[in-house]
C-alpha cells in the first residue's frame, strides 16, 4: 500500500511510464483546485460514514481514517493550507497521499469525478450564499444613500437627454430592485448547487452499497441526484451560479458608469468624496472617478469567464470528460472578482454626495406634465402633443425654457394654459408629485418603495 512519501499519480500503475513533464504540468490543477481542500476533506469524512455504514469499513480503520481526515482539516481551516508537492497532480491526490497508508481505504465506492463534482457544490453553494450576502451590503447602501439625500429633484433621462424631474432617491431605488433581483438570483443558484454527486461513482453509480442519502444530509446538501451519469457531468450549478454573478457585474458596470458619468463636472451631479478618487501623476488639478472606472471595467472579467465556461461546456459528451477540470479557475475569477466589486461598490456609495435641484423653472422637461393638463381638460393625447411641440418650438425661438413665452403667447397656444395652471405645471419641484402612480416618482410613492425596499432587505 502507498505512504505519504509514494507521490506517483494515484492511476499510475497500468502505465509502463511515468508522464511527460510538461504534459503533467499542463493538467496539473492542485496550484488553484487546493482552494476546494476544506471542501474535499468535509465530503471524504461523510464518505467514510457512508462505507462504515455500509459495512465496507470496520470501525477500527473508520475511526483513524476519520481522525487523519479530521488532523488534514483543522490544518487547513487554520490556514495553514496543505503541504503540496511538485508531484500532486491535484487537490483529491495531495489529501489522499497526506493521509499516509490509511487514506488507501478512502476510494472504495467512490472516483475523483463525483468527489470533485461534490467538492464544487458545496464550494458552489457557499459561494452563492456569500454573494447573496455581499449584494445585500449594496442594498443597504443604496437604502442609506437615498433616505440621506434621496429628497432633491434632477432630469430623469431616457437617451441621456433630460426627460423627466424625478426624485433622486428614485433614481438610485432601480439599482436598488436590480440588486435585489440579484440577490434572488444568488439565493436560487444557492439552492441549484443544493444536491448531492456522491453515489455517482467514476460515472455509473457506486458498487458499494452506500447510502447516497446519508452523506447528502451529513454534508447539508438537500438532494441527491438522481442519475449517476447527470451527476458527474453536470455544471450547471456553476454556470447558474455564473449567470448570477455575470448578471450582478453587469449591474455593478452600469453603477461604475453612472458615477463615472455624474461626477464629471460637465454633469455635476455627484461629488465623490477624496477617499474614493485618484489624481493624476501629471495633471496636479485631477480628481478621478477610478472606482466607478473599475466596477465598469472589471465587469469585463466576470462576462468573459462566464462566456468562456459556457464555451468549455457546451460541446461536451457523457460522462466525465476532463474539460470539465476548466470550471474551477472560471468560477473562482467569477467569483472573487465579482465579491469585490460588491464590496467595493457598498463601501464607496454611502460615501457619495448627491446633487439635485438642477432642474430650473420652465425647463422644457415640463414638457410632458403640460401636454397631460391638455388630456386633462379632453383634448387628445396626439393632439396635446402637438400644441406642446409648438410650445416647445416657440421657447427655443425665445431663448430656451418656457418661462420665455408671455401670457398672450401661452394663450394662443391654447386656451388651457392659463396663468394659474402653468404657476403649478412650470415649477419643476412639483412635477414629481404628479407622477402618483404607485411606481412613479412622487414622492409619496418613493416613500413607500423605500419602505418596501426595507422589507425586501429583511
Ligand atoms: N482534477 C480533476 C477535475 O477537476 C478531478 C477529476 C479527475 N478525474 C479524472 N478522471 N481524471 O476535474
Amino acid at each position: 500500500m502507498p505512504d505519504a512519501s509514494d507521490t506517483s499519480p494515484i492511476w499510475g500503475s497500468r502505465f509502463a511510464e511515468g508522464p511527460d513533464p510538461l504534459f503533467f504540468a499542463y493538467g496539473r490543477s492542485v496550484d488553484w483546485d487546493r482552494r476546494l481542500a476544506p471542501q474535499d476533506i468535509r465530503g471524504s469524512i461523510a464518505h467514510v460514514h457512508s462505507l462504515r455504514a455500509a459495512g465496507v469499513l470496520e470501525g477500527q480503520i473508520a475511526a483513524e481514517l476519520e481522525a487523519a481526515l479530521v488532523g488534514l482539516l483543522e490544518q487547513v481551516t487554520a490556514g495553514k493550507g496543505l503541504a503540496i508537492l511538485p508531484e500532486d497532480e491535484d487537490v483529491h491526490g495531495a489529501v489522499e497521499r497526506l493521509l499516509g497508508p490509511i487514506g488507501g481505504y478512502l476510494h472504495a465506492g467512490r472516483s475523483r469525478n463525483d468527489q470533485v463534482a461534490l467538492d464544487f457544490h458545496l464550494y458552489c453553494k457557499g459561494a452563492a450564499e456569500e454573494l447573496a450576502a455581499a449584494v445585500q451590503e449594496v442594498e443597504a447602501a443604496l437604502l442609506t444613500l437615498c433616505e440621506r439625500q434621496g429628497d432633491k429633484i434632477w432630469w430623469g433621462m431616457t437617451h441621456l437627454q433630460p426627460a423627466q424631474p424625478v426624485l433622486v432617491a428614485h433614481h438610485w431605488l432601480a439599482y436598488f430592485w436590480m440588486f435585489e433581483r440579484d440577490r434572488q438570483r444568488f439565493l436560487w443558484a444557492a439552492n441549484q448547487a443544493d444536491r448531492s454527486p456522491l453515489g455517482a461513482g467514476a460515472l455509473a453509480g457506486s458498487g458499494i452499497p452506500v447510502d447516497p442519502s446519508l452523506a447528502a444530509a451529513e454534508l447539508g446538501l438537500g438532494a441527491v441526484y438522481e442519475n449517476s451519469m447527470d451527476a458527474v457531468s453536470d455544471r450547471d450549478f456553476a454556470l447558474d451560479l455564473g449567470h448570477a454573478a455575470a448578471t450582478a457585474a453587469l449591474h455593478l458596470s452600469r453603477l461604475g458608469e453612472e458615477i463615472v458619468l455624474y461626477a464629471s463636472p460637465a454633469f455635476g451631479l455627484i461629488e465623490l468624496p477624496d477617499a474614493f478618487s485618484t489624481g493624476s501623476s501629471m495633471m496636479p488639478q485631477k480628481k478621478n472617478p477610478d472606482g466607478g472606472e473599475l466596477l465598469r471595467g472589471r465587469a469585463g472579467r466576470v462576462l468573459g469567464a462566464h462566456l468562456g465556461l459556457m464555451t468549455t461546456i457546451k460541446g461536451l459528451p457523457l460522462a466525465y470528460v476532463r474539460d470539465l477540470q476548466e470550471d474551477k479557475e472560471a468560477v473562482f475569477g467569477i467569483v472573487d472578482t465579482t465579491l469585490a466589486g460588491l464590496r467595493l461598490a457598498a463601501r464607496m456609495l454611502p460615501a457619495l454626495t448627491l446633487r439635485g435641484a438642477s432642474v430650473p423653472h420652465g425647463d422644457l422637461s415640463l414638457a410632458t406634465d403640460l401636454a397631460d393638463h391638455l388630456v386633462r381638460k379632453g383634448v387628445p393625447f396626439r393632439e396635446a402633443h402637438h400644441i406642446v411641440g409648438k410650445a416647445v418650438q416657440a421657447a427655443l425661438a425665445e431663448g430656451g425654457d418656457f418661462d420665455r413665452l408671455d401670457e398672450a403667447a401661452w394663450l394662443a397656444i391654447s386656451p388651457h394654459f392659463t396663468q394659474e395652471a402653468l404657476a403649478d405645471l412650470l415649477d419643476p419641484d412639483l412635477a414629481p408629485s404628479r407622477r402618483g402612480v404607485s411606481l412613479g416618482t412622487a414622492p409619496q410613492q418613493v416613500a413607500a418603495q423605500l419602505a418596501l425596499a426595507r422589507k425586501a432587505l429583511g
